[in-house]
């Protein structure tokens, strides 16, 4: 469906163009839901800003615009507020129609996207070797967020997990095993990844240390560059081994992901930087390639590079993403690149996409977007960590959060008399734990830190994942008490809508489609949730005020079809951000 917002902006438009002609056709018409009951539903600033252009009064702007406004069958006669605001308010009957032609649609009336596109979404992308850490974690629960909203919108989305399977830290690895462990280089799964990340830490150590290991570890690097098999099947079971580790995370969270990690554009990357020299942006400085970059100085005015190829030789972390950028144009077919990675990465690819841009590799028909995330934050406001000080391992803070949820789970039970199965508590405590954790990261402002807290995210009462999956449990409450099929609630029933909390309600669920479309475009997830949180609000408020089951025809229908209508949105909201609903809990 064309959404009311879009619906209210075409006419607007079109009332400017009769009005004042083509001068205006251009013009944003400025429209946007309202907070305010007071200010009718919609509003729209535009006659504010024609009052200089049009050397005219904004009240006789927005008098004209009125004037040649055809909106008769949506809106009562638009108002003029203030200096020159134009309030439209939805006639109940056209909101009922409208509710009536999404209620037999499963997608709710939102449309998908045409023509369809490409988007790739590289997120998650930890490290083999290394644990992946809380800032992963962000960035795999905002990145799926993402991927959904765009998949269910109609794109055609890559998810890809850009791992950081190669690089220097191999060699020194293969080194320290060679010595402390060597059967983990022949043998599968010799180590467990705790191991494998306590290990990395004393290679390091000795690589810092020990001139001798440094030499050896380089020379580990060199075989395995040139191919070594020893030293190729070694790395292989590393990864593999770490592979498995995230595999754990990610079928706990239902997270589906391609890996294509540094290591596959390899065979690439020589012929990258030969691009940017054969386009004259390569330089040399102190021994290594590079490019300068504009608008990126040091303190002293100086542009800064981006380096591609190191004094050894070698290629980076830049070099490997401008040979994905390139790949993933031309043989992915992309036509759009989206990167969620935490917001100390933002200069690195600034830098990439302006040297991809001006090398010719990314076309500017080809948008690339860097998503970035803030920290996360212990409850005391500090980098979260273990009560020894050590950084969080991502399977145990999971597994706390169901813990919490069990325990909250259980004491609910108890205060009510319940009686549950140990299925049904082991399910409703992972599905309450795990969506809690997802919940909390996306209703923040992903831009912003925010403080990893079990309290606050387990809370039925703020805006958090149990609030949402408790109102939806509220309305299949619904239908089981009235023992009510609301697949088969008749959708040609004429939906009346007279009280308050029924109009309220019946509006907020008609604004699901603008938010989702906001959200494709802004990349910030955290508006869904608020308006799930604000939608279940509404539902709470209508349950309290009206009458559903003993109400008489045709407010029973029409109320029916409200409550479901409400399910079916949350359900669908909940859905695009990773989360499943439960039917009790
Ligand atoms: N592996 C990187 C890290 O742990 C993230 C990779 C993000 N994607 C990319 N194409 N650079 O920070």
């Amino acid at each position: 469906m064309t959404s009311i917002l879009e619906q209210l902006q075409d006419s607007v438009s079109q009332a400017l163009l009769s009005a004042f002609g083509d001068e205006l056709a251009n013009t944003d018409p400025l429209v946007a839901s309202t907070n305010n009951p007071k200010f009718g539903d919609y509003q729209s600033n535009v006659a504010l800003s024609l009052a200089k252009p049009l050397q005219q009064n904004p009240r006789a702007i927005a008098q004209t615009i009125i004037a040649h406004l055809q909106i008769e069958d949506m809106c009562e006669t638009p108002t003029i507020a203030g200096a020159g605001f134009i309030n439209f308010t939805l006639k109940s009957n056209y909101i009922g129609q409208l509710l009536s032609q999404i209620q037999s649609d499963e997608r709710l009336g939102i449309p998908r996207v045409q023509p369809e596109s490409k988007v790739i979404v590289d997120f998650s992308s930890p490290n083999i070797a290394k644990e992946m850490h809380v800032g992963h974690l962000r960035s795999t629960i905002i990145g799926d967020a993402i991927a959904r909203i765009l998949e269910f919108r109609g794109y055609d989305v890559l998810r890809l997990n850009h791992v950081g399977d190669w690089g220097t830290q191999f060699g020194m690895l293969i080194a320290y095993l060679r010595e402390a462990y060597p059967q983990a280089l022949t043998t599968a799964n010799a180590l467990d990844i705790g191991d494998l990340v306590s290990l990395y830490k004393q290679a390091k150590v000795r690589f810092d240390e020990d001139e001798e290991f440094k030499q050896t570890a380089r020379q580990e690097v060199v075989r395995l560059q040139a191919g070594a098999e020893d030293s190729l099947h070694a790395w292989q079971l590393l990864c593999n081994q770490s592979r498995q580790e995230f595999q754990v995370i990610y079928d706990l969270l239902d997270i589906k992901l391609e890996e294509r990690g540094e290591s596959f554009y390899n065979p690439f990357l020589e012929d990258t930087v030969s691009e940017l020299k054969q386009t004259g942006l390569l330089e040399e400085s102190e021994g290594a390639m590079c490019v300068f970059l504009d608008g990126f100085t040091n303190k002293d005015g100086d542009p800064l590079p981006l380096i591609v190829q190191k004094t050894d030789g070698g290629f980076n972390y830049a070099t490997t993403d401008l040979a994905a950028i390139k790949y993933r144009v031309k043989e992915d077919g992309a036509n759009k690149i989206i990167y969620v990675t935490d917001a100390g990465q933002g200069n690195h690819f600034a830098a990439v996409f302006q040297v991809a841009r001006k090398a010719g590799i990314l076309p500017d028909e080809v948008q690339v977007v860097h998503v970035p995330f803030g920290l996360v934050l212990g409850k005391d406001g500090k980098r979260i960590k273990t009560r020894s000080g050590e950084t969080v391992k991502l399977k145990n803070l999971l597994d706390e959060a169901v813990d919490y949820a069990r325990t909250e789970l259980e004491t609910r039970l108890t205060a009510e008399g319940r009686k549950e199965t140990p299925e049904f508590i082991n399910y409703v405590a992972q599905t309450t734990g795990l969506s809690a954790v997802k919940y909390a990261d996306l209703s923040q402002n992903r831009t912003s830190d925010y403080k990893f807290d079990f309290d606050k995210m387990l809370d039925l009462k703020g805006n958090t994942a149990p609030y949402l999956l408790y109102a939806y449990v509220r309305t299949q409450g619904i239908s089981r008490k009235g023992n009510i099929d609301f697949s088969a609630l008749d959708n040609n029933t004429e939906i009346v809508l007279k009280e308050d909390a029924e109009l309220v309600l019946a509006k907020y669920i008609l604004q699901f489609e603008e938010v989702v479309k906001e959200v494709e475009s802004s990349l910030l997830p955290n508006r869904i949730c608020l308006y799930l949180f604000e939608l279940s609000q509404k539902f709470n408020q209508f349950y309290e005020q009206c009458e559903i089951l003993n109400a008489a025809e045709p407010q029973k229908t029409s109320r029916l079809i409200l409550a479901d209508l409400t399910a079916r949105t949350i359900k669908l909201g909940l859905s695009l951000l990773g989360i499943n609903v439960l039917e009790r809990m």
